[in-house]
């Protein structure tokens, strides 16, 4: 059988027997109602989209309530989605649609592309659906499926590669049922040929997946900008002073923002520790003899975090600083007992509980404050 055959079988076969994704749209033929729903799937998934799409249809049944009810409360009824242009777009062809085309929703791919807020993915996810016309949605779900199946490494993500995507969519769509399609290949990928950990044990194309044969798997799609790789060190001093530590609120648009952290220096690269903790605490403490006002406790081995586009090591310097001393203004000092309410990244938390307290030994006080 022609693999691309095989292929729009094996889909259509899973999504009649074995897809059991439920969502309100799904089978729908009124188009307002289709359009809405593709309109709210632009911003989200389809699990939060539910939520919205079904207080819309509550709030306005028809296209023309919609277009009748005022900006300001469609707006409140989107509330949470952003982007609130594409509120406005929405509200505005559903006005364009009632007062100009007395009510009647376009029927064709090339004028329903023409609304706002529709581009070539909504276009033919709408023309499908409501009217069974013969075009393909091709977005990032179709272009990994896709690129699995058929072992296509073209960059989904350059002008080329969105061509030969666009053209191997619309030879693999059954022309005869483009809705069925169309939604079994949205619902695979999301439910299957998911981005991360697919289902394949599952997969009903496993046998002829180029992917799954290979094992590239992981591989494909392939993008041309690769989202750069980076490894960013961390020294955490953690500074103790009568039982308390000092604390700071991460602010920057980085990871873990607004989570509370200890002062810390970042290296692009494993650095000999005792130079750096010499070097870092001597400007923060603005003292020139680290050994006369601080003893190093400890310094922890690093713990590593694999977050999707960074690997973070950190290490914890433990510094006891003499019991008298002024304390340093510009960190929050915080018993132990108050730590545990603050939320720290996770790193800073297995830091936390499975080294600092002990080696501060602090855990006899987090016992008793805790009783
Ligand atoms: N994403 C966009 N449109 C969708 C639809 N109709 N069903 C499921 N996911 C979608």
């Amino acid at each position: 059988m022609d693999i691309k055959k095989y292929f729009r079988k094996q889909l259509l076969d899973w999504h009649f027997t074995a897809n059991n994704r439920q969502l309100p749209w799904k089978e729908e033929k009124n188009v307002y109602r289709i359009w809405l729903s593709e309109i709210i799937l632009q911003q989200t998934r389809a699990g939060q989209g539910m939520k919205y799409y079904e207080r819309f249809i509550k709030a306005y049944p028809t296209i023309e309530k919609l277009a009748k009810a005022p900006l300001e409360e469609v707006y409140k009824l989107w509330e949470g989605l952003g982007y609130y242009n594409r509120c406005k777009n929405l509200h505005n062809t559903a006005q364009k649609i009632v007062f100009e085309l007395k009510g009647k929703f376009p029927h064709t791919y090339e004028t329903i592309l023409e609304l706002k807020g529709v581009g070539p993915y909504t276009a033919a996810a709408i023309s499908s659906f409501a009217f069974g016309l013969p075009y393909a949605v091709v977005d990032g779900n179709v272009f990994r499926v896709l690129s699995r199946f058929f072992g296509v490494d073209d960059p989904v993500d350059a002008a080329k590669g969105k061509q030969i995507f666009q053209q191997l969519a619309e030879e693999c769509l059954d022309e005869r049922n483009p809705a069925a399609y169309n939604q079994a290949i949205m619902d695979f990928g999301a439910v299957v040929c998911k981005p991360d950990l697919p289902d394949c044990t599952n997969c009903v194309m496993q046998k002829k997946c180029f992917a799954f044969q290979q094992e590239a798997v992981a591989l494909l799609p392939v993008k041309e900008k690769k989202t750069k790789q980076r490894s960013r060190w961390f020294l955490f001093y953690v500074l103790e002073q009568n039982g308390t530590i000092a604390v700071q609120k991460r602010t920057a648009k980085d990871v873990w923002a607004n989570l509370y952290q200890f002062p810390n220096e970042e290296y692009t690269e494993e650095k000999t520790w005792k130079q750096a903790v010499k070097k870092d605490v001597s400007k923060w403490l603005q003292v020139n003899n680290i050994r006369s006002t601080h003893q190093i406790v400890s310094i922890t081995k690093p713990l590593k975090q694999q977050l999707s586009h960074q690997t973070i090591y950190a290490t914890a310097v433990l510094i006891s600083l003499k019991k008298n001393e002024k304390k340093i203004k510009h960190f929050e000092w915080k018993s132990v007992a108050e730590l545990q309410h603050l939320p720290f990244p996770k790193i800073l938390n297995d830091l936390l509980n499975a080294k600092i307290l002990q080696l501060f030994q602090l855990n006899d006080a987090v016992i008793k404050q805790k009783t």
